[in-house]
């Protein structure tokens, strides 16, 4: 047997630890695997392929959508219809919820994705990613509809990002910690390389676009004031700052080194709310944070708990390393 633990035997292992598993969220992990290996090659070959571009349509977020965002989704969507796991699917490129085609059985799971997050990092070869949140179908209901998919991020069964970075990486949990995995290209599995994530408490490094400082409320305001002030500020340390405008490769970022990650509300007419959607970016990407020992925040509310409205809404997100996102939702109670 090989001295690494590949993604399969990872969650086969985890499997057996609950005896009423019955698989199928271990197959429905392993399609969503797979369909991340064929994005990371297709990222990977897009200026061959000529697929590298701008497409002539926008997506319900009124945003332009790219060649890749519209193929991405295709190949999420063609790995997971068929094999029996899902009841039914949502992704940021779809408005409408996707339903199972007839011919395919129906699973006990719903999941919602962003195919290809930070899309607009492509043509200058930046980190993009797929995010995903999976979900219980209740029982009874045979025919899901939006309405089915309100569910809080607490509700989540399991929740991942695959970042198509200098590497490409798995990241995943069940509720049971974080696992980073690794693309080995040559053998075609993801390889277990970084068991157990956990994210520092403390950390002098923030992320946030600068350039919507004049939109930010007075609480955002004044805590990216004193990071920038640093020691002649009254904070005990000076700051890094950070901006890859491709969420996966932040949150990565600071799974791995500590941080804190900032999309918060800002009062521009377009993006009320924040500008990162609940069901497939925020949501997910908090069930991940706090299971590596962070805090993921609105500032107001913890994320997880937060009732969905719609599919397709968005949220302001403050998070990571623990005392400094603490610090910001302090701020907002003051
Ligand atoms: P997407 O490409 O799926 O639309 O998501 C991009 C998101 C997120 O990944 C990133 O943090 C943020 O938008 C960047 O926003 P700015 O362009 O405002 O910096
Ligand atoms: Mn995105
Ligand atoms: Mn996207």
């Amino acid at each position: 047997m090989s001295p690494h633990i590949n993604l399969t035997q990872f969650i086969v292992k985890q499997q057996r630890t609950n005896p009423q598993s019955t698989g199928d969220l271990s197959g429905l992990i392993n399609d969503i695997a797979s369909a991340c290996k064929e994005i990371s090659h297709l990222v990977n070959r897009s200026g061959i392929m000529g697929i590298g571009g701008v497409a002539e349509s926008e997506n319900v977020q009124g945003e332009v959508q790219k060649e890749l965002d519209i193929i991405t989704n295709d190949v999420m969507v063609n790995h997971l219809n068929w094999t029996g796991h899902l009841a039914a699917m949502a992704s940021e490129e779809i408005e409408e919820i996707i339903q199972i085609p007839k011919q395919f059985p129906k699973g006990k799971y719903l999941i919602t994705f962003d195919p290809l997050d930070g899309s607009s990092n492509i043509d200058i070869n930046l980190s993009v990613g797929t995010i995903f949140s999976i979900l219980r179908c209740p029982d009874g209901v045979t025919e899901p509809t939006e309405a089915t998919f309100k569910q809080k991020g607490i509700e989540q069964v399991c929740a991942g990002f695959c970042v198509y970075g200098p590497t490409t990486m798995l990241i995943i949990t069940t509720g049971n910690g974080v696992d980073g995995f690794t693309l080995d290209q040559d053998v075609g599995e993801f390889i277990l390389t970084h068991p157990k994530m956990t994210i520092p408490e403390d950390t002098n490094e923030f992320a946030i676009n600068m350039s919507n400082q004049r939109f930010w409320e007075e609480s955002v305001q004044r805590y990216i004031n004193e990071c920038m002030q640093g020691v002649d500020g009254g904070r005990d340390k000076n700051f890094n700052m950070r901006w890859v405008a491709s969420m996966v490769a932040e949150v990565y970022r600071v799974l791995t080194r500590g941080g804190i990650f900032l999309y918060p509300i800002d009062n521009k007419p377009l993006t009320e709310g924040g500008k990162l959607r609940l069901m497939y970016e925020a949501s997910p990407m908090s069930f991940i944070v706090e299971q590596a020992g962070g805090i993921s925040s609105t500032g107001r509310e913890r994320i997880m708990e937060i009732t969905p409205e719609g599919v397709h809404q968005r949220v302001p997100v403050i998070l990571g390393s623990k005392n400094e996102v603490e610090r910001i939702i302090s701020y907002h109670q003051d």
